[in-house]
């Protein structure tokens, strides 16, 4: 039977008096704390439902893993992981993990409900997104990456469908089960420790995935930062720039980092994207080799905006 480590274990007294955080409930919730609605998403090893809290009437999506399934197909790491890496993150834009539990067969991750779904949907329903926009939604994700990476995360698996929006439609990330924790030295920089240095094999999706990743190079952060470029791409072009008619001719394009864009395309965006779609990930705009976050924020194509304003400022509205 699969026991997670991080709930089975006997609390210390050190850990008994500390107040209890969102995910450190001081008596665990049960399935029949809820009432379970629809399923809002599905995934290879998860379905997330839509369930209110019987007590409080609030609402949140239900992430439920069968055991069963875990342990056969030997994933047990991602979902791991990936409440490793929840119980990390307090940021407006990220999903927060509110409770756990599990039953016989099942794990339980309850989250934030972001009402207004994936990035995706708006993407496929408006074909583009305007110039104020993509500027807009892609900053935000400029901002939850800067906050990632500073704990030391690497999310590598970054795309519309995991960017999720919330009521008031600002972003709210998702899906950690691909993440990559790296441990902080004394200074609190993340490290890149000879074992941590392993080889990575594939992760992710085709269209988002970083030329080190399918070459089988080690963990990073500029892998994000790859994404981030797609994404700028996708959002003002309607399609993605390493797209082909297979999975393979899309590696090869990814490899060479081999992509046009087509006519009309944003300028400063176009030279955005250049700096980010660079194969070496360390000369990719954002890396400390080339002035950090810092430097991503200053570039042109965000001129004028105001990033520490950016989760109290009103969306500019999708259409
Ligand atoms: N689909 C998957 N996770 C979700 C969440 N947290 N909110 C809304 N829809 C989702």
């Amino acid at each position: 039977q699969l026991k997670v480590a991080a709930e089975s274990k006997a609390s210390t007294s050190a850990e008994a008096t500390k107040p209890p955080s969102p995910a450190r409930q001081r008596v665990k919730k049960t399935p029949n704390d809820f009432i379970f609605g629809k399923v809002i998403g599905e995934g290879s090893y998860s379905t997330v439902y839509l369930a209110k809290e019987v007590s409080t009437q609030k609402e949140f999506a239900i992430k439920i893993c069968e055991k069963k399934h875990l342990i056969r197909e030997r994933k047990t790491h991602f979902v791991m992981r990936e409440k490793e890496v929840f119980m990390k993150l307090d940021h407006p834009f990220f999903v927060k993990l509110a409770y756990t539990f599990q039953d016989s067969e099942r794990l339980y991750y309850v989250l934030t409900y972001a009402r207004n779904g994936e990035l995706l949907g708006y993407l496929h329903k408006l074909s583009v997104f305007d110039v104020p926009c993509t500027r807009f939604y892609t900053a935000e994700v400029i901002v939850a990456l800067e906050y990632l990476h500073r704990l030391g995360i690497i999310h590598r698996d970054l795309k519309p469908e995991n960017i999720l929006l919330s009521d008031d439609m600002h972003i709210k990330i998702t899906d950690f089960g691909t993440s990559k924790v790296l441990p902080l030295n004394e200074h609190g920089t993340p490290v890149n420790s000879p074992e941590q240095r392993k080889k990575n094999s594939f992760v992710g999706t085709a269209e988002y995935v970083s030329p080190e990743v399918l070459n089988n190079e080690p963990a990073n952060f500029g892998s994000d930062l790859w994404a981030l470029g797609c994404i700028i791409y996708q959002c003002l072009s309607g399609s993605m720039p390493f797209r082909s008619g297979n999975e393979y001719q899309t590696f090869q394009k990814i490899v060479k980092a081999e992509y046009t864009f087509p006519e009309g395309f944003n300028e400063e965006a176009k030279d955005l994207v250049s700096k980010l779609l660079v194969l070496d990930p360390e000369e990719r705009l954002g890396m400390p080799g080339t002035g950090g976050m810092s430097a991503l924020k200053s570039h042109k194509f965000y001129a004028g905006l105001d990033w520490d304003a950016l989760p109290s400022t009103t969306p500019p509205k999708l259409m």
